[in-house]
């Protein structure tokens, strides 16, 4: 058993439970190492099966960690896992609380009559994700520097008179050339008052001298996740447009100038929250500062006025401050930052300093 199912044994005792089905993807990826789209991990206090169907058998046999053995199901997954139960004399059986849907309870519930005690834990196997090991570190700095790369060779293709979907073509596109698996998630990009929008899906809309160019998008390679954002202008810009920048751009190096191992997640954002507020955008800055990313785009920790996290080595998250006034437009400038000794290293490099195209 390595280290990451020596932890959910850990969980599975203090519960009291003879053992846990993980369904969740993330989970069962970083628990296993298997990548397919379906699967149940079951993990026991001494063994763990990968149960999987004939499509997954043969990929599934050469990504598991060892001491994994990998059963392919007979008549259905959950007769099988029954099976399982049944001999191994599990009784007590937990799930991902967070993870398992409704009607798959039920199913549970119905089809699984060995487990005759089935309890949800909540979100704490997402939680065993947090802190990245350095091999986790180093699969997310790649994935971030090939973000760097595409945002390099979009910067030669953007012109006026294209569409926002053109563009987002052009992203993913380059995204695939330079080696990734794909997007981490549906690739942003907002021209003009549509920038105002934090989360616009890209349009016909056609790029326009003065127009703010927001450009959020983020790849994954070798399973991790990264995401980025920068916002850069068609031609000059008006004056509101540049201070904006300025502000946004003020409030991202100040709190990544104040993060720090063990200090609150919240106080991060407040640093930033409290820049845009002085300058008199505060009502216009209606998200949090930031998430945790790894093999999911958002995940723990959350750098927001409520979180209770505290953060603390090994985590990798975003900063990501913003502006958006309706009619006007708005701005967003996000990089992807480690603890690491204490202090934040910053894994983006692409130039925040303002660009007019
Ligand atoms: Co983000």
């Amino acid at each position: 058993m390595n280290d990451r199912l020596g932890k959910v044994i850990n969980i599975i005792s203090e519960k009291g439970l003879d053992g846990l089905i993980i369904t969740g993807r993330a989970n069962t990826y970083y628990l296993s190492g298997f990548s397919g789209s379906t699967s149940y991990l079951l993990i026991g206090r001494e063994k763990a099966w990968l149960v999987v169907d004939f499509r997954y058998t043969i990929q599934a046999k050469n990504q598991v960690f060892e001491g994994i053995e990998v059963v392919e199901h007979a008549d259905s997954f959950y007769a099988t896992l029954d099976g399982i139960l049944a001999e191994e004399g599990m009784g007590a059986v937990g799930f991902e609380g967070n993870q398992l849907t409704y009607s798959e309870y039920e199913r549970f519930k119905a089809r699984l009559p060995h487990a005759q005690r089935l309890e949800g834990i909540g979100n704490e196997i997402d939680l065993l994700r947090i802190r990245k090991d350095a091999g986790e570190i180093e699969a997310i700095a790649q994935a971030v520097r090939l973000g760097d790369q595409v945002f390099e060779e979009i910067l030669k293709v953007i012109k006026p008179g294209m569409t926002e979907s053109e563009l987002a073509a052009e992203i993913e596109y380059q995204m695939r050339k330079l080696g990734a698996s794909g997007p981490s998630f549906a690739t942003i990009v907002a021209a003009g008052e549509r920038s105002a929008m934090c989360h616009a899906v890209p349009t016909e809309n056609r790029l326009k001298p003065g127009d703010a160019l927001v450009l959020d998008f983020g790849v994954i390679y070798r399973h991790y996740c990264s995401d980025m954002t920068r916002t850069i202008f068609i031609g000059e810009p008006g004056e509101e447009m540049k201070k904006i920048y300025r502000i946004v751009l003020d409030a991202q190096l100040a709190a990544l100038e104040s993060l720090h191992s063990g200090m609150k997640a919240s106080d991060a954002d407040k640093v930033a929250r409290d820049i845009i507020a002085r300058a008199g955008y505060g009502a216009h800055f209606g998200h949090s500062l930031g998430h945790g990313v790894g093999i999911e785009i958002h995940e723990e920790p959350r750098l927001s006025a409520k979180s209770e996290d505290i953060l603390q080595d090994g985590m990798v998250f975003s900063v990501e401050p913003g502006i958006y006034v309706e009619g006007l437009g708005g701005v967003r400038i996000e990089d992807m930052v480690v603890l690491v000794d204490g202090k934040p290293r910053n894994l983006t490099g692409s130039t925040k300093d303002i660009i007019i195209l």
